[in-house]
């Protein structure tokens, strides 16, 4: 084996029969699509399958429709379903073309969705009082979780200031208790959502933690739970191209038992939610 390009089959298990099953793909109508703040729009689609086949942290993977000139799909998680409806929703930020091109299209546009894709998050321990840690699109990423949490979350939601607060009162109209920090203070406590998270953890005994946020938040969260002997679950944010396990376009090192004391995974297929003492953080 060539040192550097070592690759190791994952440990975990494949994604079950029924998982694969799951996945679907169709059109979509768009119904609304609107700015929300700053640069996040939301967009509401019009599904036949996908939106009751989902499960908290899963996403969808976007064909752009007159887009040609970029072949690959977009990956977005999934915010809120209506699965009585059929309704599916995606927050989205322009960060480039393809965002930016979505937020140009209108209602009855129809894109073709490939989902719900990866292994979401766990649902929590029956009694348990979760604590939802979120920043940018992860406060989406999480909603549904929150959503389905038989105990409403306590949420913790970072941004660098009030315009990258994302779905505070949505988050409080399910019954969370929602704490916000800023790094400029223009919104909530001024700091770090992790110092948030550190008071949290103070005040709870057995606690089930959720994140999704960028990476550098992520393995700040993994540290703090770490030190305290925790564990909990991260939501990694990976560039994709397939989105179904077919390209390793996605890898991630994991935690393994063998010499090199890692392995990569695929995170379309075995995440992109992984507990956070499974990650071979770097
Ligand atoms: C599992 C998963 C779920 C996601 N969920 C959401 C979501 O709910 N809402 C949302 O707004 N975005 C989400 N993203 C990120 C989203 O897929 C990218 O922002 C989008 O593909 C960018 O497309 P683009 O054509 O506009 O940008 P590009 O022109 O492709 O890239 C523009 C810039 O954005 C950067 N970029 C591209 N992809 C990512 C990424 N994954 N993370 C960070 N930076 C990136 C590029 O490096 C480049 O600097 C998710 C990504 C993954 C992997
Ligand atoms: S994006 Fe192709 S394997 Fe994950």
């Amino acid at each position: 084996m060539v040192k550097g390009c070592r690759f190791h089959l994952p440990a975990n298990p494949e994604p079950t029969e029924s998982m694969r099953m799951a996945r679907i793909q169709e059109d979509a109508a768009i119904l609304g699509n609107r700015r929300l703040q700053g640069d996040y729009f939301q967009v509401d689609m019009q599904t036949t399958g996908i939106a009751v086949a989902t499960q908290p942290g899963q996403f969808v993977h976007v064909q752009l429709p007159q887009f040609e000139h970029r072949v690959l799909r977009r990956p977005f998680s999934i915010y809120d379903v209506d699965p009585a409806n059929g309704r599916l929703s995606v927050i989205y930020k322009i960060v480039g073309e393809g965002t930016a091109h979505l937020a140009e299209l209108p209602a009855g546009t129809v894109l073709n969705l490939l989902g719900p894709l990866g292994m979401g998050f766990s649902a929590p321990p029956a009694g348990t009082r979760p604590i939802v840690v979120a920043g940018g699109y992860g406060c989406a990423a999480t909603y549904l979780f929150a959503k389905r949490s038989p105990v409403p979350p306590l949420v913790l939601i970072g941004g660098r200031s009030a315009g990258d607060v994302l779905l505070e009162a949505e988050f409080a109209a399910l019954g969370c208790e929602v704490r916000v920090s800023t790094n400029d203070g223009s919104c909530g406590h001024r700091g770090l959502v992790t110092e948030l998270l550190e008071t949290a953890l103070d005040e709870t005994a057995l606690p089930c933690v959720a994140s999704c946020g960028p990476n550098p938040m992520l393995y700040a969260v993994a540290r703090i739970l770490a030190r305290r002997g925790l564990d909990g679950e991260v939501s990694l944010d990976h560039a994709m191209c397939c989105g179904v396990g077919a390209c390793f376009a996605c890898v991630v090192k994991l935690k393994a038992d063998n010499p090199d004391g890692w392995e990569y995974i695929r995170t379309c297929l075995h995440g992109p939610v992984f507990k956070a003492s499974s990650v071979h953080w770097e």
